[in-house]
């Protein structure tokens, strides 16, 4: 445990909405993780390693959640082995009551609606049960897409932030969301 900031916990029971839920990423997702990772958009826009082998999924089920992260998989909620997305929180600090979000969704499973209900299921906890007082979401100026899913999810759009993230060793402006309780 980190003396100040305490861990991030699995939310219980687990998240649940219409067609789908969240659950914890297991061994039985590397194909899914591998198949939706070699998609361009995926490898542009968020920070899997390019190319995203076996071994890549396999370090991320093993060791993506940690006390400031939780890495969840957006699954159907008929079956839980079909993976339709990730969502997670990252960047959490339960003392300062704030954290960071991301997403993407699987190539296909796209425009059903998945990223916006993952994302408004996942902050709401958040915000909610969880107790954190502020989201901020990423988006780099281009990927219309997504700014669509942040402000159809209720996040408000803010300043421009100057090579706010770095991708695989490149630092990309990013237009920060934010999402309050
Ligand atoms: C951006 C991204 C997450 C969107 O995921 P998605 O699940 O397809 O998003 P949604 O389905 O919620 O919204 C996409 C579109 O589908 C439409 N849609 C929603 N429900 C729908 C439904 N039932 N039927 C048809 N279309 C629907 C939405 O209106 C939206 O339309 P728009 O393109 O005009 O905005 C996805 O393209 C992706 O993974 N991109 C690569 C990774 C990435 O950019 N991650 C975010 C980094 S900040």
């Amino acid at each position: 445990m980190l003396i100040g900031n305490p861990a991030v916990e699995l939310p219980e029971p687990p998240l649940a909405s219409g067609p789908l839920s969240l659950r914890q990423w297991g061994e039985a997702d590397v194909r899914s993780l591998v198949e939706a990772c070699a998609d361009p958009l995926t490898a542009r826009y968020t920070s899997v390693p390019i190319p995203y082998t076996p071994e890549d999924a396999r370090r991320f089920i093993s060791f993506g959640r940690s006390p400031t992260a939780l890495p969840l998989a957006v699954v159907s909620a008929d079956d839980s082995s079909q993976v339709l997305g990730a969502v997670g929180l990252h960047a959490v600090s339960l003392t300062r009551r704030r954290s960071e979000i991301g997403y993407w969704t699987a190539p296909w499973a796209r425009n059903q609606g998945v990223a916006q209900m993952a994302l408004e299921l996942l902050s709401s906890w958040a915000l909610g049960p969880l107790g954190l007082e502020r989201l901020d979401l990423y988006v780099e100026p281009e990927n219309d897409g997504s700014q669509r899913v942040a402000e159809r999810a209720g996040y408000k759009r803010g300043a421009l932030v100057r090579s706010g993230i770095a991708l695989r060793g490149r630092r990309y402006d990013v237009v920060r969301f934010t999402l309050l309780r």
